[in-house]
């Protein structure tokens, strides 16, 4: 049997200069172009492959990166597609009906449309918060403004943003080298202070630019247009941080530390560039002290079952407050119960505030840990940490604070706030799932025994005995989840970009605009009312279950979480065993808002 070439089967094919390979490399270079760009074409007339657009840097020379590296786009810049097939992506909203803000690129927010009759998804409303809202909302302090009207410096010129990365180890990303994106500014730490929301000399928050680059939040969820209220559960993932992952599987895949192969080197890079984004983010002092995790629950299992294991025993006695959510609990349960050791509980106040003085008489010298969450899952109340971990140190004990509901919402500096350990996930801001870290002090992390054994964490193994890499690799048996670290760095770097006190003052006065609006409805009872809040509305409806009130938001496209939060102590504390509970980001608008009272309004007008 002879075997045919395909250029010979085409119809033709003998009297026809076509040959497939050519046209094969050809639509190849074609497709491999960016976007709107000419494909390239070498000096003698035909297409060249696509180019390494990236200089050197890996140990395996100038070729080891991938070409086009994403992750630098400046939030609201992706109105312009960044794939052939990614129309969807292009929306923003339908002009006729919006104000026509633009973007940090330059472009109108219609620049790119694609017709409701093209996607049916696609929108009939404004998603943006309308100026009326903000400037007649009866409160005390300015809503977040809209901020037409008020141009934003260019950003970058290429509508490829990614263009100006150079490759994964480029940690300074072009904001924090001071390019001029709108939203750039010093701006003091911490909350957002209400007061300071007149200051007409800070730059407007952009929310339409914001949610331009989150794809999800065009979604219709009952013929509605998706309202994302169930932040506190996980957040929505921006483009970019999509397109990193993406890019990963399609560029960089390898398994990591291992091999001396182009790919393994991308791999290894990129890995080791989110562990340094991380570092950076938080404020660790080294990237050994950063150990990449599946999440906050496996994180706090880690040092439960590696320092606590180590360190904890009969008699000894671990402090956590009555806020925790049940990871931060359960695990030092499990402990007490193997090793003879009490759990003591620090209480909260009738608003859901930690009673600091309570906490100091708990304090003593059996007290081994303290382990507290910085903001409550169920609650929302925001806990003095700080002062919390130096009063666990003036008694001799070590501390651990639970940021799975605080860095996405505050600044975190663990060298300032002096923990011993920090822990937090990765899908609670706006990166994937699956992926968490663990902050140890280097000397607490010298100590501890391994968790788990297997690869990547050795040294030499005979069937004698095993010797075990330093921190971080110690920690990380296995083969890790690689693309969704690298996706967690996308997430920080987004999060670095607007600018984490812009989240937080931004957030807060949405808070303010919610609660405003739901508390003096009649047969809504709120749960949790500390002074000091972020970003959570738990109540109950008098005549209808929480599930009914989440079951009416849900027929509005409004998603909540509805149920004990996995925090049951903190709920019976207040009596109930539910709630409902909105959780806002900061791609939530008061629009929405206004949507969601609207609904628990006549629920409470229509009340049994
Ligand atoms: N801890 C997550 C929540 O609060 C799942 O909903």
């Amino acid at each position: 049997m002879t075997t045919q070439t395909a250029t010979s089967e085409l119809p033709g094919a003998g009297a026809s200069p076509l040959d497939v390979a050519e046209l094969t490399r050809l639509a190849g270079a074609f497709f491999a172009a960016l976007p709107g760009q000419a494909p390239l074409t070498t000096s003698h007339g035909g297409v060249s492959a696509p180019v390494n657009l990236l200089p050197g840097g890996t140990s395996l020379g100038p070729h080891a990166n991938g070409p086009q590296l994403p992750g630098t786009i400046a939030p609201g810049a992706n109105v312009v597609p960044t794939s052939p097939n990614s129309a969807a992506n292009q929306v923003s909203s339908v002009p006729a009906l919006v104000p026509h803000s633009t973007a940090p690129n330059g472009l109108p927010d219609h620049a790119a449309i694609v017709p409701p009759a093209l996607d049916s998804r696609l929108g009939q409303l404004s998603l943006a918060v309308p100026e009326g809202h903000a400037a007649s909302a009866p409160r005390s302090h300015e809503a977040p403004v809209s901020p037409f009207g008020a141009q934003p410096p260019a950003g970058p010129s290429s509508p490829y943003y990614f263009l100006g990365e150079s490759s994964a180890y480029s940690a300074p990303t072009a904001a924090a080298a001071g390019s001029p994106f709108y939203f750039v500014g010093s701006q003091p730490q911490g909350f957002a202070n209400p007061q300071q929301s007149h200051d007409a000399r800070r730059p407007p928050f952009d929310v339409n630019a914001i949610r331009r680059d989150f794809p999800i939040l065009q979604e219709r969820v009952n013929g509605k247009p998706l309202v994302w209220f169930d932040n506190a559960a996980t957040t929505q993932k921006p483009q970019s941080v999509i397109d990193r992952i993406a890019y990963f599987y399609q560029h960089e895949n390898s398994n990591i530390h291992r091999a001396a192969h182009a790919l393994a080197a991308r791999a290894t890079d990129a890995y080791e560039a989110a562990r340094e984004k991380v570092r950076a983010f938080i404020g660790a002092g080294s990237v050994d002290e950063v150990i990449f995790v599946r999440g906050t629950t496996e994180a706090i299992n880690l040092v439960a079952k590696t320092w606590g294991a180590a360190n904890i025993g009969a008699g000894d006695e671990i402090i956590v407050s009555h806020l925790e959510h049940h990871a931060n609990i359960v695990p030092w349960q499990q402990l007490a119960a193997q090793k003879g050791a009490k759990i003591r509980v620090i209480p909260v106040d009738d608003n859901g505030q930690l009673l600091l003085d309570e906490y100091r008489k708990l304090l003593n010298p059996r007290t081994k840990l303290v382990s507290v969450t910085q903001v409550s899952n169920a609650l929302g109340t925001v806990v003095p940490v700080q002062e919390i971990v130096a009063l666990a140190h003036a008694a001799g004990a070590k501390a651990l604070v639970d940021g799975a509901q605080s860095v996405s919402h505050m600044r975190v500096n663990v060298q300032q706030l002096d923990a011993d350990f920090f822990v937090f996930s990765g899908h609670k801001i706006f990166g994937p799932t699956g992926i968490g870290v663990v902050y140890g002090k280097r000397e607490l992390l010298e100590d501890m025994p391994p968790w788990q054994g297997g690869g990547n964490m050795i040294a030499d193994v005979t069937f004698e005995r095993t010797l075990y890499q330093p921190a971080p690799n110690k920690f990380e048996a296995g083969t890790g989840n690689i693309a969704d670290a690298v996706g967690l760095g996308a997430a920080l770097d987004y999060v670095q970009r607007v600018g984490i006190e812009n989240i937080a003052r931004y957030e807060h006065d949405l808070l303010d605009y919610a609660t405003h609006y739901l508390k003096p409805i009649p047969g809504v009872r709120l749960i949790g009312t500390a002074k000091d809040k972020a970003s959570v509305l738990s109540f109950v409806l008098k005549g209808y279950s929480t599930e009914e009130v989440g079951k009416a938001l849900n027929e509005e496209g409004i998603a909540v979480r509805t149920g004990h939060h996995c925090a049951q102590p903190i709920l019976r504390r207040f009596g109930v065993e539910t709630t409902v509970r909105p959780s806002l980001a900061f791609y939530n608008t008061c629009e929405e808002v206004d949507r969601f009272i609207a609904v628990i309004q006549r629920l409470s007008n229509g009340r049994r």
